[in-house]
């Protein structure tokens, strides 16, 4: 943290004595204030639910410029990363600071690989859930148990240990959504190909059958490939901050990052993909196109609490670079698999269009993120809508966890821990029963 030359200070109107406080600048985006000795100096604690003016931390993995809508992992923007590099290389970037070198690439490949297995036994724990669980409410189990598998690696304050629980999330969370797709389909598990690619691994565990050859579509895998780098992290995020402040207990990775998959689950974070198309088939069913007039009104009416799901970003003033980047990816698809007519996509690009020219959409800043057309290419890969949000946690865990070791890494880093503005009841005295 570089300390600037400009300092902050904060006066009160009844005359109590001004406070200076440090301003550090990091190396792009706003400056922060310094607040931490607050309290103590004056007895005061700072208030900002929804963190809307606060840096929970300082970090070096990811930097969003939400005017300009640029997303750099490590400083390289998403759409160099999305079109040259997959998804184990914006892994490798993302956990040690680098792309890797061809001899990484192979190393971190084949690590990577050597565990994508999961411990046999996690298949009964997985057959207690009921076959119709959603599958957001089985990872959030899955991923939590695995600290009950993997004993060696849950000490947090081992080095290592927090480096192969990263590689082993990293490695078993696509083996283990593809159990829980499987579990509720009723079809035997497959285990995973260490031959194939991260994505192509994937596709085979989730569409083969013991039966027949499973052929992965290179289009397919591709676009699989991409949605993974697109959500592999957006820095202090709801579920990154989630793990972050439950690994500031000490707590294992395993749990922290189950925690995370909690968090994401919500519709206003990561369950907005399936929120997104399952708004998208309302509309449809409801008339299609012809009825997005209607809708957009329901929309902008505060007492209906419709949202226009896939749209607006705490950060993003400006249209979500990730949305760009999706919205060619499901041309790609659509046309690689004949679907150039889904009308599905057509609806969604009419309602793109229709709510960028709107006066409620402009003024607020709202444009389409990330959620608005993953679902639609995800559908069109055959990945079920309720299974939409568990493939945004496999790609998240490598945000999660790399955010989480930087933050233990760090000597100063402290348990989190919140305060409050209290306005409950004053302090008083119990009553007996028959007076209350
Ligand atoms: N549809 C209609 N109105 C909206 C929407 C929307 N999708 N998003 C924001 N607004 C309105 C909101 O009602 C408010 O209006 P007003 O000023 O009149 O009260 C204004 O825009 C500002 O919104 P906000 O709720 O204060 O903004 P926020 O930063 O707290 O919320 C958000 C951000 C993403 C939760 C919100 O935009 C939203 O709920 N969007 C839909 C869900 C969604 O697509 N989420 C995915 C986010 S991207 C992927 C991820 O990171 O998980």
């Amino acid at each position: 943290m570089k300390a600037s030359e400009t300092k902050a200070t904060l006066s009160f109107s009844n005359g109590g004595q001004n406070v200076e406080l440090p301003i550090y600048k990091g190396t792009m985006g706003p400056d922060v204030i310094d607040i931490r000795k607050l309290y103590a100096q004056t007895g005061m604690f700072t208030y900002d639910p929804g963190f809307m003016s606060t840096a929970s931390c300082e970090s070096a993995i990811t930097y969003i410029d939400g005017d300009k809508g640029e997303l750099l992992y490590r400083g390289y923007p998403i759409e160099q990363l999305a079109t040259n590099c997959d998804f184990l290389e914006t892994c490798h970037l993302l956990l040690y600071g680098e792309l890797p070198n061809a001899t990484q690439k192979a190393g971190f490949t084949k690590l990577v690989t050597n565990h994508t297995m999961v411990n046999e036994q996690m298949q009964f724990f997985l057959r207690g859930f009921r076959r119709d669980a959603h599958p957001m409410a089985i990872m959030t189990g899955l991923v939590g148990a695995l600290s009950a598998f993997y004993h060696d690696s849950t000490d947090i304050t081992n080095p290592k240990h927090r480096e192969i629980a990263a590689i082993r999330l990293i490695a078993k969370m696509p083996t283990l959504v593809a159990m829980a797709y499987k579990y509720t389909i009723g079809q035997p598990y497959m285990y995973p190909k260490n031959d194939l690619s991260y994505a192509g691994n994937f596709l085979h565990m989730m569409f083969a059958t013991p039966c027949e050859e499973y052929k992965v579509s290179p289009v397919l895998e591709r676009a699989l490939d991409r949605i993974f780098i697109l959500h592999a992290d957006h820095e202090q995020n709801a579920s990154t901050s989630t793990v972050r402040l439950c690994g500031s207990s000490g707590t294992n990775p395993f749990a922290a990052i189950a925690a995370g998959v909690a968090c994401l689950w919500g519709p206003a974070h990561g369950g907005a993909n399936e929120a997104a198309l399952n708004m998208l088939h309302d509309i449809q069913k409801a008339g299609g196109v012809d009825k997005i007039g209607e809708f957009i009104k329901q929309v902008k009416d505060k007492n209906s609490n419709v949202k226009l799901m896939g749209f607006g970003h705490r950060v993003y003033k400006n249209y979500d670079p990730r949305a760009k980047l999706m919205q060619e990816t499901c041309k790609e698809v659509l046309s690689e698999l004949g679907l150039e007519n889904d009308p599905l996509f057509k609806l969604a690009m009419a309602l793109e269009k229709i709510a960028l020219e709107d006066e409620y959409f402009v003024s607020r800043k709202l444009y389409p993120n990330v959620d608005f057309y993953s679902g639609i290419v995800q559908r069109a890969i055959g990945i079920p809508v309720p299974l939409f949000t568990a493939i945004f946690a496999l790609a998240r865990t490598v945000g999660w966890i790399a955010q989480l070791n930087e933050m233990i890494g760090d000597p100063e880093y402290k348990i989190g821990r919140p305060r409050q503005l209290f306005e409950g009841s004053p302090k008083r005295d119990v009553q007996p029963i028959a007076q209350r």
